[in-house]
């Protein structure tokens, strides 16, 4: 994010501030509770979203020196990222060419070369196959023709982009939609990996990303936590194509700034906001002063009442100094606790009631008010992908 957009931003939050007001979208609409419920959809969105897409699945920091590697299921296909012996990023099915076993383990790791655990066919990390056990078992197998599967992958901004299924490239400017600016920032010095978690969860994945879309319910739901940190209802709201912009005000630090009459260019815009992306398909990206959270949410393959959230978290190379100067490698405390007090004991709990509401069939469509912009872009992102209607509004 560029110095005059930071600006644009606070000025935006702090007139809010003062005023009581927040980003609004044109109307309230209604969205069907089928989103939620809809076996036919799930299918769709399966197919659509998480096959045919480009999915944010790491930083480059996952791949944090040459011949390391990333292997993954969370998609639903089995997936290694690696980066090679010259740092070139790539991605293949995490498959092996004669019958099919995983050749790398799941997880984060170093190697140049993947020996198959079931009869050791002997892969490099760009993809070819190097070596057959007992090659004459095989007649007249060209080594050429068997290398791993490669799938379409980007490497820009600090983000890892994968499409998990083969076809045609994508570019920066397809996934982007304009917040290169704003990642190329953020992430310009390189953020580690600090640690990951997944949350299951039974609530319909976009329930899951639904919860970090406002913060309109900041002030009920979380009175006794997050409503501590952050300003409740007052957000900033912008899009980029498919993928959108929301930025809170940190509460404690704006109220300095203000009682302090401390100029807006002079306030540190990192340490006075929390920034919230949506990044389509189904990411959301956090940026905060400590660090960065990138959550991606998967649907069940059969069940669209139930959710995977896969977080990770990225500490600020500036914090981690900081930590070095005391003499530690890493935070005291995983940022966990404190995250799951908030988003699973309350949020994901809520969204739960949700669901179960959902699942009842008892209401056809909940609302999106005009304060809850954000959730009304998801939405109807993903429906126009699926060549469906955008939601209706409440009232003229
Ligand atoms: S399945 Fe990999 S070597 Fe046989
Ligand atoms: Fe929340």
């Amino acid at each position: 994010m560029d110095v005059q957009t930071q600006l644009k931003v606070l000025s935006q939050l702090s007139s809010g501030f003062l005023d009581n007001s927040s980003a609004s979208a044109a109307n309230a609409v209604k969205v069907p509770v089928s989103e939620f419920t809809c076996k036919e959809r799930l299918e769709q969105e399966r197919q659509a979203f998480f096959r045919d897409t480009p999915l944010l699945l790491g930083l480059s920091t996952d791949l944090p020196d040459n011949d390391t590697y990333f292997a993954t299921n969370e998609t639903g296909q089995p997936l290694l990222l690696t980066r090679d012996a010259n740092g070139k990023f790539r991605a293949f099915l995490n498959i092996c060419r004669h019958r099919g076993a995983q050749i790398a383990p799941l997880g984060r790791g170093r190697k140049r070369r993947f020996i198959c655990p079931f009869h050791a066919w002997n892969f490099d990390n760009t993809g070819e196959l190097i070596a057959i056990n007992r090659e004459s078992h095989f007649g007249c197998a060209d080594k050429k023709d068997l290398g791993l599967t490669e799938l379409p992958c980007l490497e820009a901004n600090g983000m890892l982009w994968v499409r998990p299924s083969v076809g045609s490239s994508f570019t920066e400017a397809d996934v982007m939609g304009g917040l290169s600016e704003d990642f190329g920032n953020w992430l310009k010095d390189e953020h580690p990996f600090a640690e990951e978690q997944v949350i299951e969860a039974s609530i319909n994945w976009k329930l899951a990303i639904d919860t970090f879309g406002e913060n309109y319910h900041f002030d009920v739901l979380h009175k006794s936590s997050l409503a501590n940190d952050i300003v409740g209802n007052l957000q900033t709201w912008d899009t980029f194509e498919r993928n959108s912009r929301m930025v809170f005000a940190s509460k404690e630090p704006f109220k300095y700034v203000h009682d302090h009459n401390i100029p807006i260019e002079k306030w540190p815009y990192r340490d006075v906001t929390l920034n919230v992306y949506f990044l389509y398909p189904n990411c959301i990206f956090l940026v905060d002063p400590a660090g960065v959270d990138m959550l991606k949410m998967y649907p069940d393959p059969k069940d669209p009442a139930k959710s995977k959230t896969y977080h990770t978290y990225y500490l600020r190379p500036a914090l981690l100094d900081h930590l070095k100067k005391e003499g530690k490698t890493a935070l005291e405390e995983s940022r966990f606790l404190g995250f799951n007090k908030v988003v699973v004991d309350e949020d994901y709990a809520a969204a739960a009631t949700i669901q179960t509401g959902a699942t009842s069939g008892a209401q056809d469509h909940y609302i999106f008010g005009r304060n809850e912009p954000a959730l009304q872009h998801y939405h109807n992102t993903h429906r126009e992908a699926l060549g469906l209607a955008p939601l209706e509004p409440l009232m003229n």
